[in-house]
């Protein structure tokens, strides 16, 4: 699959992202299913996985994603970039800690876990507002000399906070929630990460399913563990609304004859260059399709014409609230 490149860090267009095997989205598959879709994905030609300490099965234990991913993988490790995350617990965010010391802790039981000896894309999964950036990006550089990760990125950052932790040691990735329904990151992230050299990483680039035009006004979702239930953009009322949307991507779908999912990447593929999103799926055919995306091509004409049908429809809802922190995900009111 062609390249894009994350600050140094090589990777394919399309990346996948593992959290679903874990935690999420319902029941989790068998363990011998999941590490065998992440192999077909490999074999497809993904080099990008995306997984975190905190994707546990059902959230109860801690690393359960990261173990599927290291195992699935340990033959080919080299071939592959492994990007994983980790969050502060409170206890650690307390004055006087030794932030590098905290880091370090925690993606050596990473390290663990993925079955490797260094990780190539190393997260702060939340910045916290009692920890300075600043401290982070210090101890991630020190990590980086010390080989045990290749570069580092944060999740879910404002651009202001980015630039602060991009001046002490320079940032890999931003990966924020961005998709065609979510289009904050349009305003300052992309800029500032085209100018400097950084990856986006969009996470939920599919809208948690909803722009594969197979969430409907009667889906029911999973009672166990499933982001779905309180996803806001996933109420009846909101998936009626955004249907001139989904219509819309249909039609291209349509034209292209690509799926519907499909042309929701191929439309931030084409959007921007330094842009690898990690759609998520527990269902080994699906991940397949969505890395096939990369072979859905638009021309300036029809890209231009699909954006301009875009913008003239309403978004309704919004993908949630930043987890634990009961904040909006969100800058702007979510109704345009
Ligand atoms: N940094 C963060 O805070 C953060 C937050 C959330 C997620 N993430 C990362 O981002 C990755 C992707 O995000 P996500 O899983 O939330 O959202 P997503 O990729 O937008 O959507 C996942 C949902 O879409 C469905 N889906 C995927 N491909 C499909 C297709 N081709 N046709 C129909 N339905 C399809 C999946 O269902 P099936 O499983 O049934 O196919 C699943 O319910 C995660 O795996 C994780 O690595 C990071």
């Amino acid at each position: 699959m062609e390249k894009r490149k994350l600050g140094t860090i090589e990777v394919s267009k399309i990346g996948m992202g593992t959290m679903a095997f874990s935690h999420g989205y319902g029941k989790i598959p068998e363990r011998q299913y999941s590490m065998e879709a992440i192999r077909a994905a490999f074999d497809y030609g993904c080099t990008f996985f995306d997984t975190a300490e905190a994707y546990g099965a059902q959230l109860y234990y801690e690393g359960h994603n990261e173990e599927i991913l290291g195992e699935a993988l340990k033959d080919v490790r080299s071939g592959a970039v492994f990007a994983t995350k980790f969050h502060f617990k409170p206890e650690e965010t307390e004055e006087g800690q030794d932030i590098y010391g905290v880091a370090k802790s925690h993606l050596i039981k990473s390290l663990k876990r993925l079955q490797t000896d260094y990780v190539d894309l190393y997260y702060l999964h939340r910045v916290s507002d009692r920890v300075p950036v600043e401290e982070v990006a210090e101890a991630m550089g020190r990590l980086m000399e010390e080989g045990l990760i290749r570069g580092w990125g944060l999740s879910q950052v404002s651009a202001d906070t980015l630039k602060r932790a991009d001046q002490v040691t320079p940032v890999s990735a931003v990966q924020n929630l961005y998709n065609i329904l979510e289009r904050d990151c349009e305003d300052d992230i992309f800029p500032y990460c085209l100018e400097r050299g950084i990856g986006v990483v969009p996470f939920s680039p599919i809208a948690s399913g909803l722009l594969s035009g197979k969430i409907t006004v009667h889906t029911e979702f999973e009672k166990v563990d499933d982001v779905r239930n309180w996803v806001p953009q996933l109420t009846k009322e909101n998936i009626a609304g955004n249907q001139p949307i989904l219509n819309i991507i249909q039609e291209y779908a349509g034209k292209k004859d690509a799926t519907n999912a499909q042309i929701s990447l191929a439309w931030m593929l084409h959007k921007y260059p330094n842009v690898v999103p990690i759609p998520g799926s527990k269902n080994k055919p699906r991940i397949l399709e969505n890395l096939s995306a990369v072979q859905v091509m638009f021309t300036e004409e029809e890209f231009n014409a699909l954006e301009t049908a875009l913008a003239g429809c309403t978004i309704y809802g919004h993908r949630g609230h930043v987890e634990m922190e009961g904040k909006s995900f969100l800058k702007k009111k979510p109704l345009r």
